[in-house]
């Protein structure tokens, strides 16, 4: 069975590489595994780091994309997919998450009629101003196989229409939707040790026997408008002087270039800026955080995989199941609630993390459906 694995994003790569390791350590004989790479994320510290981590093969072909406005970067992903698609022909494409190489090569391969299997399926936040949200609803209602994380995402679907009892032959007007766990939690458990092993990150960054907390900040919605993006440093801000806690700010490119532009620069003299992180680092930095604040959908899982309390710097998450295990809360609005719940939080830790994510073992659990559909169609 030939499979073009679509990645372009930072997270994308890392969902793809629990995927590789599947293939390669048992399915090899089965699955020819074609990685392409559109390029949306093109710096080292983006993209590459990712690939020579966590051992995955080199993409079989790099688009070269980068960045552009929405609407331009997609429909350069569109035309140059088909032609990709066309080249490899695969019986399936397989796509991660929500970004718009997600939806750039769920609409080439619907128009191709080759299936669509979108790992992270049925997702929701109900905000259609995130770019994502578009990109996910889009994909699902494009794919032939969906694969949900969580019962959310099921019950997400199926108040979208879609029937969780479909039998096959599976296409995109009878998709099979499967409750897989997920992929993201195989790599947690697979490289938390590895990682610790081999990353010097608290040493580099001199956090040795230091308390810190630690925070990503890259949504749009967080990000384009001035004020917004004023008000979350102000509050990473009003932790850095009220506690003795190192906020640690490791900044997405897009975040850096804004409050640059903004003039917000003067605002960060509390907080330890850094580059952005390896995976490893990423892990080892989460394992020893005490706290951590994000608006990345990878990193509020990634907090509650290693048992840390996060705040969502959101009005409303799509992995509800944080919220509802009392482990995560979204971010209160005004700077006193804030510190509170900081403290709150850094003071009472939750101890209650439910097995809401599957048991680590999504990937192959996809390549056995994947390889039956496979079968079906023959
Ligand atoms: C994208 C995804 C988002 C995902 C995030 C992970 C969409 C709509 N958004 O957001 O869902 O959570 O990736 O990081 O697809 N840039 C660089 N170097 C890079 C990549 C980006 O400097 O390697 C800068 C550029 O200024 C670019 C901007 O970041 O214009 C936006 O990059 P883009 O990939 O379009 O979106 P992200 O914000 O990374």
């Amino acid at each position: 069975m030939k499979i073009c694995n679509i990645v372009g994003a930072r997270p994308q790569i890392i969902k793809a590489a629990a995927l590789s390791r599947a293939i390669k350590e048992i399915y090899n004989s089965q699955i020819q595994d074609i990685i392409i790479h559109t390029g949306q994320h093109y710096d080292i510290n983006m993209s590459d780091v990712f690939f020579n981590e966590m051992g995955i093969p080199t993409p079989t072909e790099n688009l070269g994309i980068g960045s552009a406005s929405h609407s331009i970067q997609t429909a350069r992903m569109i035309e140059k997919i088909e032609e990709i698609l066309l080249k490899y022909k695969p019986h399936v494409v397989v796509l991660y998450g929500d970004t718009n190489s997600t939806l750039a090569a769920s609409i080439s391969a619907i128009k191709m009629n080759i299936p669509v299997a979108h790992i992270e399926a049925g997702l929701r936040s109900f905000n259609k101003k995130m770019p994502e949200e578009i990109n996910r609803i889009v994909c699902d209602h494009s794919s032939t196989l969906l694969f949900s994380p969580t019962i959310t995402g099921l019950r997400n679907l199926q108040n979208e229409g879609f029937h969780l009892d479909s039998l096959p032959p599976y296409t995109a007007d009878n998709p099979a939707v499967y409750l897989s766990g997920d992929i993201m939690y195989d790599n947690s458990i697979f490289y938390r040790d590895k990682a610790v092993k081999l990353s010097n990150v608290i040493e580099r960054l001199e956090l040795k026997d230091k308390k810190f907390i630690l925070t990503t900040i890259h949504r749009n919605t967080n990000t384009d408008e001035p004020e917004r993006l004023k008000e979350i440093i102000e509050k990473m801000n009003a932790i850095a002087t009220s506690t003795n806690y190192t906020v640690v700010f490791p900044i997405h490119p897009r975040t850096k270039k804004l409050i640059k532009e903004f003039d917000l620069t003067f605002l960060l003299k509390n907080i330890k800026v850094i580059e952005p992180l390896s995976f490893f680092d990423m892990i080892v930095m989460e394992n020893a955080a005490s706290l951590i604040l994000t608006d990345s959908g990878g990193v509020q899982k990634e907090a509650y995989f290693y048992h840390k309390p996060c705040i969502i710097m959101r009005k409303e998450t799509e992995w509800i199941e944080i919220l509802q295990a009392g482990a995560g809360a979204l971010e209160p609005q005004t700077i006193d609630e804030f510190t509170a719940l900081v403290q709150r939080f850094i003071n009472n830790p939750p101890s209650k993390f439910p097995a809401y994510f599957g048991d680590g073992q999504t990937a192959k659990f996809i390549c056995e459906k994947l390889l039956l559909f496979n079968k079906y169609q023959s």
